[in-house]
């Protein structure tokens, strides 16, 4: 059995068919995965019957896992699963779906919107890689869009206009769009506006992209609205649909994204059926902007 990446979208995305995920990698398949990752920025296994464990393991693979503390509303007593495990999944300790009006739930809802993991944090993530446990019966895609591809088709005037500008990423700013806009003084602390770069180069092909999240809200020396306004324009032309890939999950389907390459968001799904999805995050490595002081 050897390694092998199939291309399965114009622009991006592999299907890696030939690994075993479930077992220790050997340094040619995990250099040949991170070298997939580099190239397509999205790859898709299928029948991967992974544990926690087996995922964790395999993640490690691309570098130390995040700290995921900060980056939502569950309370620590309310996790369902275990550290190093960020749920994806619409369902509460008691393994049913929860309650329409939780808070924990409407705070979820934000993965419905274009985003990037941990976008807002001040060193963003790296890779996520999300295994299906429980797929929805219908409904309840995943999106992907090509940021570099966005960022190719850019004129030169809009490529010079954003080279240099920095934006303000916060987990209200998401949220806030959809309409939640009351928060613990904790939470205020703990999603507090961090700055990121515009555009960013990987660190390995020197491609360059946008790098836009929902959580953006805000780019330095400029006017809310003009930034809003600017992020919306440039949103809704990296998320044409020559540059987005749709996954429909199939149980035990695990896919690895390059956060730093492209965005993605989760489709809506009926939320009374369950749905378990799994998300390990490998961590960056380093900020993508000088942060000013907390006040
Ligand atoms: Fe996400």
């Amino acid at each position: 059995m050897s390694i092998a990446i199939r291309q399965i979208h114009p622009v991006f995305v592999g299907e890696v068919s030939g690994v075993d995920i479930s077992t220790p990698l050997s340094d040619g398949d995990a250099a040949a995965i991170e070298a997939g990752m580099d190239r397509y920025a999205v790859l898709v296994f299928h029948d991967q019957e992974l544990t926690d464990e087996q995922q964790m393991a395999f993640s490690l693979d691309f570098g130390k896992l995040e700290d995921a503390r900060g980056g939502n509303v569950t309370k620590p007593e309310d996790k369902r699963l275990p550290e190093g495990m960020n749920d994806v999944s619409n369902l509460g300790q008691d393994g049913a779906p929860l309650d329409r009006e939780s808070r924990v739930h409407l705070f979820n809802l934000g993965n419905l919107l274009w985003h990037s993991d941990s976008s807002f944090r001040v060193v963003p993530a790296k890779y996520s890689l999300l295994s299906a446990r429980v797929v929805h019966p219908a409904g309840g895609n995943t999106e992907f869009a090509d940021m570099r591809a966005a960022y190719d088709e850019l004129d030169a005037a809009a490529k010079a206009e954003v080279e240099d500008l920095i934006c303000e990423h916060s987990l209200m700013y998401s949220r806030g769009s959809l309409g939640m806009l009351d928060y613990s003084d904790e939470e205020r602390k703990n999603f507090r506006p961090v700055r990121q770069r515009l555009v960013r180069t990987h660190p390995v092909t020197g491609r360059k992209s946008l790098y836009l999240a929902s959580h953006a809200g805000a780019i330095v020396g400029m006017t809310m609205p003009e930034a809003r306004i600017l992020l919306r324009d440039l949103t809704e032309h990296a998320t044409q649909r020559k540059f987005v890939y749709a996954h429909q999950w199939r149980r035990w389907d695990l896919v690895m994204w390059d956060n730093r390459q492209v965005m993605h968001r989760g489709r809506r799904y009926d939320q009374r059926h369950p749905r378990d999805m799994r998300r390990t995050t490998v961590a960056g490595d380093a900020p993508t902007a000088v942060q000013v002081e907390a006040a």
